[in-house]
């Protein structure tokens, strides 16, 4: 998968060379590349922002940068093109990358929309400061592109870049090869199957006691059907306690026969 970033603070994305992100670039599954916004402006002083239509506080990017910016990155052809990954994925390339724009006047990110996302050979994000991008460049992609504005949850932080570290950590994990057990996220918190709309309840490991405190009888009897049940009796019990709005949605086709109405 190819990722392009386009950014006024490149430095932010460095945490991407770490950890699984950064195994995954290492490994030649994932192709990341961040480019400064500032490299696409023409004036003495870089300038990426300017005062809003209409007034109003606060600065508004400019859409010229990042338009000659897109038209770049789009450009530059498709994922594996002047790359080192070694999928060699092309597919999906001819319809050009999905760029998502993180905003919190987006459509949620959810891990549903991190599935899709993981689907997708290529994605470009556009993190924006200030008060956001200048409309007419979300409008003049969208007619040609597949662009997503998405927000990671109903708070506004100073700009998009944390969001996109989220997002690129949401989806990285669901690549084919990038987690050690493929199996690993079949259980996650929200997982499409069994687990949807579900949060996943409390793991344990070794010792056996600490400071006193045991560990449910269960996890030790190797009764593999009374563990799946445990364990779908506390996510449940989680779940109706912190998020009694995930319990309230919930599709009644995907409770089992022994779910109990809590
Ligand atoms: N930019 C600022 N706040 C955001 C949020 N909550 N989600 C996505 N992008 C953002």
């Amino acid at each position: 998968m190819r990722l392009d970033i386009v950014t006024i603070f490149p430095e932010y994305l460095e945490p991407l060379n770490v950890s699984l992100v950064g195994k995954a670039r290492a490994r030649g599954l994932l192709d990341v590349r961040v480019h400064d916004l500032r490299q696409w402006t023409h004036d003495r002083h870089n300038t990426v922002d300017d005062t809003p239509y209409g007034g109003g506080p606060g600065m508004v990017m400019k859409p010229e940068p990042w338009g000659e910016a897109l038209d770049a990155i789009v450009a530059s052809g498709g994922p594996g093109e002047g790359s080192d990954t070694e999928d060699g994925s092309r597919g999906g390339s001819e319809h050009g990358p999905v760029v998502v724009v993180p905003t919190p006047s987006g459509s949620p990110f959810t891990q549903t929309t991190a599935v899709e996302l993981a689907a997708e050979p290529w994605l470009v994000f556009t993190p924006a400061r200030y008060e956001g991008i200048d409309r007419r460049v979300i409008e003049e992609y969208g007619e040609r592109l597949r662009v997503r504005e998405l927000s990671i949850g109903d708070y506004v932080l100073a700009g998009g870049e944390a969001p996109v570290l989220v997002m690129v950590e949401a989806v990285a994990r669901l690549l084919p090869g990038v987690l050690g057990n493929a199996e690993s996220h079949r259980d996650d918190s929200f997982a499409p199957g069994a687990m949807a709309d579900l949060l996943e309840g409390p793991v344990y490991t070794k010792p056996p006691v600490w400071r006193g405190r045991g560990i449910p009888e269960v996890l030790l009897s190797g009764h593999h059907g009374r563990i799946a049940r445990w364990r779908r009796d506390q996510a449940l019990h989680r779940t109706a306690r912190y998020r009694p709005d995930l319990i309230e949605r919930c599709d009644p086709a995907a409770l089992d026969a022994q779910d109990r109405v809590l």
